[in-house]
């Protein structure tokens, strides 16, 4: 008999639930991985039994995106704060400025490090009130010569997310996708480059996905150092050195995973009902729990409230973590709670953290 797992609901937000079926691959698979008598962890990564895993991922990820051509999809290390460097050190080229959208501690982030290394300037800013919305698109403040516009597509620690992305014409448009994509569709053509680091929808932590568009390689500084430059990767299909290839693995099996669940529309219909769960939650309970983000623009993935006071905080994490909850303390710069609800969580993990909520605010209404 198959023995049972213990498994808790897992609303970390980053790194975060991973699909229990995937995990079990994993385990099937890790000493002998297709029949090589070896771990995929012990394979060349110039066999052809790694370069088939490879390649698996890129052509999931494009086939999942709908990635049109002229697009290169890599994988890098180093995480989204590597990204927050690397772009502008292939793409803010002098007497340029770049522009960046802040809508959160990342894109705050992201701003620092393009600081240090060209022009840039903040093209709209939410930060008043503490980042509970998201500029429109009328608000959006740059100039046609722009070296490009950063934006943050969801922003992990506030909870809020783009609902449409803008137009912004010949202006390159970059977005840090790093805690929802694949949580829906979108229209990748309206990018030059995406990047996510891995470990909220798309695997473990430890590698980073970059889809970039061809014009922009061209375009790219020539002077930064191999291992930071984009057309690095895109020459050797990431293979110029030894890429994470055990994370890379796992992302082909996420990747599989999604295609299996029915794509992105369904995981986008999931993902709603999902997050409806506990908004619902927050919306009936006539003010005991308030929800950070701007309701217009709340995030599918990351779901941030606060109760009345620290105290009654910390009485509904203790209450949470006793029945089995982990990952649901806010974090310092919201306070609360944080409730991440990425592909991999299960609709029962938010079905039972609704009916959590509804318990909790009863016995201490
Ligand atoms: C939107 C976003 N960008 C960047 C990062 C930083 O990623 P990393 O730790 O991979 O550098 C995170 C981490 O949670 C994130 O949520």
């Amino acid at each position: 008999m198959a023995k049972t797992v213990k498994r808790v609901h897992n609303f970390y937000s980053g790194p975060a639930a991973l699909p229990l079926s995937i995990l079990q691959q994993a385990q099937a698979e890790l000493l002998d991985f297709n029949g090589t008598g070896m771990s995929i962890m012990e394979i060349s990564h110039r066999s052809k039994d790694y370069e088939a895993v490879h390649n698996r991922a890129i052509e999931l990820l494009k086939e999942l995106l709908g990635i049109p051509a002229g697009y290169d999809v890599l994988f890098l290390q180093g995480g989204a704060s590597l990204q927050f460097a690397m772009v502008p050190m292939n793409f803010l080229a002098p007497g340029k400025k770049a522009g960046y959208v802040m809508t959160g501690t990342w894109a705050e982030k992201a701003y620092a490090q393009a600081e240090k290394l060209g022009e840039v300037f903040i093209a709209a800013s939410a930060k008043e009130g503490n980042y509970r919305r998201i500029p429109s698109p009328g608000e959006l403040n740059y100039g046609p010569d722009t070296a490009y516009l950063h934006i943050t597509s969801n922003n992990t620690i506030f909870g809020t997310q783009w609902q449409s992305f803008p137009e912004t014409g010949a202006v390159p448009l970059i977005a840090d996708m790093s805690s929802d994509i694949l949580s829906k569709p979108f229209d990748v053509s309206k990018f030059a480059l995406i990047y996510a680091g891995a470990q909220k929808n798309l695997g473990p932590a430890g590698v980073t996905v970059v889809i970039i568009r061809h014009d922009l390689l061209d375009r790219a500084n020539k002077k930064v150092p191999t291992m930071l430059r984009y057309e690095t990767y895109a020459k050797d299909n990431s293979l110029y050195n030894t890429p994470p290839t055990f994370n890379i693995y796992m992302v082909s099996l996420m990747l599989a995973w999604v295609k299996e669940q029915g794509g992105l529309a369904a995981l986008h219909r999931r993902n709603q009902e999902k997050a409806a769960l506990v908004y619902d939650a927050i919306d009936a309970s006539n003010g005991f729990y308030v929800g950070h983000a701007q309701p217009d623009v709340r995030s599918l993935m990351n779901i941030t409230f606060r109760l009345a006071n620290e105290d009654l905080e910390k009485k509904f994490l203790d209450a949470a973590k006793q029945a089995g909850f982990v990952g649901l303390a806010g974090h310092r710069s919201v306070g609360g709670c944080r409730a991440s609800a990425y592909n991999a969580v299960p609709y029962e993990s938010c079905l039972a953290l609704r009916e959590l909520m509804f318990t909790f605010q009863k016995e201490n209404w």
